[in-house]
């Protein structure tokens, strides 16, 4: 009979004309034509009642299948044009010029990024980096620094002292600086040493735009035969020029500190970010007191050495034009992605 004959030819001539569908309205008119309430498949259907009664569980079985076959075709049409109504085999062609998209994955701190340059800049002038303990004893961060007990350095008030009876000698504490690393260092080893080292000390300061009660300092000594001022001098003037820029302008303050004679302090300066400019200490320096190199038994007749101390989170604020010190330490991503 006509009719299964018909099917065959709806289902090829809708299989056909949906491969040319290529946008969604084409799609839903295919649908209308073919799968809709007054499509060409409901008006197959509705021709099934004329046909001869031992015919028509066959037909009606035939029926079915084209409705499912092209309900399927449909879905399949529909997935793969997608939501642009580009099918997606066209879109799977990739743009291999195209650059890349990079997963979101962190960076290293501002800090972390200073201490990196930091480090970077003395080695290439021939320093080692050292390390050093943050729990400290009092022979390292005070007495073979040549500061004397009664000195005010060592107030009860101006350092956080953590223990008593531990067996090591003094009292334990946080340092307060990193020099406690130049002993450390001049204990285990014999001269020329040259090296730097950098790491956070604590003070109960009170919190501010500038104070923080934790900070880091890098520190620097270099002992050998002839070292000179002059060394000290070019040394940190070349540091500051690589790290802040050939035209940035330094100044050595005389100054006092225990542990060096003579001292000095180096400012640079700065522009600070109301727009004024002045100088900015950066830290301390100085040549070695022979009293330090007795301390670790280096013969002080022999040897000389220069030392110095410079403020790491100062050097991030004027070389980023950080206002706030706090901001180095509240984590805000906002803040931190900046860099
Ligand atoms: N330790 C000093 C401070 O924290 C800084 C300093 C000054 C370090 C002079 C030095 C130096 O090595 O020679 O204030």
């Amino acid at each position: 009979m006509a009719l299964i004959e018909d099917i065959d030819r709806l289902r090829t001539q809708a299989e056909a004309e949906l491969a040319t569908v290529e946008t969604p309205d084409a799609l839903e008119q295919w649908r209308i034509d073919y799968l809709g309430s007054k499509g060409a498949v409901k008006a197959a259907m509705k021709q099934l009642k004329d046909a001869p009664p031992a015919e028509k569980p066959e037909l009606g079985k035939a029926l079915n299948r084209l409705k499912g076959k092209l309900t399927e075709a449909f879905e399949r049409r529909r997935d793969a044009l997608g939501a642009g109504g580009t099918p997606r085999a066209a879109a799977s062609v990739e743009d291999v010029t195209l650059p890349g998209q990079r997963p979101a994955i962190g960076h290293a701190h501002v800090l972390s990024q200073t201490i990196d340059e930091i480090s970077e800049i003395f080695a290439r002038m021939g320093f080692e980096v050292a390390h050093g303990p943050e729990v400290e004893d009092e022979r390292h961060n005070f007495d073979a620094l040549n500061i004397p007990s009664w000195h005010p350095a060592r107030d009860e008030l101006d350092n956080f002292y953590i223990d008593e009876g531990t067996g090591r000698p003094g009292r334990t504490m946080l340092r307060s600086q990193t020099s406690t690393i130049q002993i450390r260092v001049m204990e285990t080893r014999r001269p020329p040493v040259r090296i730097i080292a950098i790491g956070r000390v604590y003070r109960p300061d009170t919190v501010d735009a500038t104070h923080s009660f934790m900070f880091h300092q890098i520190e620097g000594l270099y002992v050998d035969e002839g070292v000179t001022m002059a060394d000290l001098k070019t040394c940190v003037d070349q540091f500051c020029k690589a790290y802040f820029g050939g035209d940035i302008a330094t100044r050595f303050r005389p100054s006092f500190f225990p542990f060096t004679e003579p001292s000095a302090e180096v400012d640079v300066w700065f522009t600070y970010p109301d727009g004024h400019e002045d100088w900015m200490e950066l830290g301390g320096c100085g040549m070695v007191d022979p009293n330090v190199l007795a301390a670790v038994d280096y013969d002080a007749e022999r040897y000389t050495g220069y030392a110095f101390g410079l403020g790491v989170e100062r050097m991030a604020m004027v070389r980023h034009g950080i206002s706030d010190i706090r901001l180095l330490f509240a984590n805000d991503v906002r803040f931190l992605r900046q860099f």
